[in-house]
């Protein structure tokens, strides 16, 4: 199976993902990485490691509709199986989720449903929650609402400030994302009438 990743900034989900691919943990090809920004930093980590990479930058287009088309474009190009999101900070059009539906992977660093879009680990200190974590789901056109695949938690400690609880989510978003692709490039995830299924190791 073949995969793109999306990014928008340092990539290290994207890392992730390739140095699972390099130890063969991961049974995939990474046919590109592509980001809406020329400046992410994870292009250059994809190109050193012989990745691909290609740039969609969001600014040269007049709205959402026409840079969706272009990125669909970019994407289908390598004509991937999956999509994978990570770090990817566009909300996408609904047409666009429509197209990848069922091969359409996102991460999102809270425990979803809850804080659902951006500062989740601001709003979870606010919020005095004591468990935290991080999603993987399947998109959807509702923003951060998709089915989820796999989440793991993580405990909030007295002493943490934004920085500390990233830095422990982060670690298991690292963890997490491999599996789920993993999953799904076995055959074994699916959405199947708006619900994941995940079918037993073979
Ligand atoms: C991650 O926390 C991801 O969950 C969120 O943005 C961050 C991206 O980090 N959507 P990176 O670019 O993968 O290092």
């Amino acid at each position: 199976k073949s995969i793109v990743i999306l990014i928008s900034g340092r990539g290290s989900n994207m890392e992730a993902l390739l140095a699972a691919v390099a130890r063969g943990e991961l049974p995939v090809r990474v046919a590109a990485v592509i980001s809406n920004r020329p400046d992410a930093r994870g292009l250059e980590t994809a190109a050193a490691q012989g990745v691909p990479t290609a740039v969609v930058d969001h600014q040269a287009y007049a709205g959402r509709e026409a840079f969706d088309a272009a990125l669909a474009a970019c994407i289908d190009g390598y004509a991937p199986d999956l999509v994978v999101l990570a770090g990817f900070m566009r909300i996408l059009t609904e047409g666009f989720v429509r197209r990848y539906e069922g091969r359409l992977l996102n991460i999102h660093p809270s425990l979803l449903p809850a804080f659902p879009g951006l500062h989740t680990h601001r709003k979870a200190l606010e919020m005095g929650v004591r468990i935290h974590g991080c999603t993987v789901h399947f998109v959807t056109p509702a923003l951060d609402h998709g089915p989820v695949v796999v989440q793991a938690a993580v405990p909030v400690l007295d002493a943490d400030d934004e920085a500390t609880l990233a830095a422990r989510v982060l670690q298991q978003e690292h963890l997490v994302y491999p599996l789920a692709v993993r999953w799904f490039a076995e055959g074994r995830l699916s959405l199947d009438g708006g619900r994941v299924r995940l079918a037993a190791e073979r």
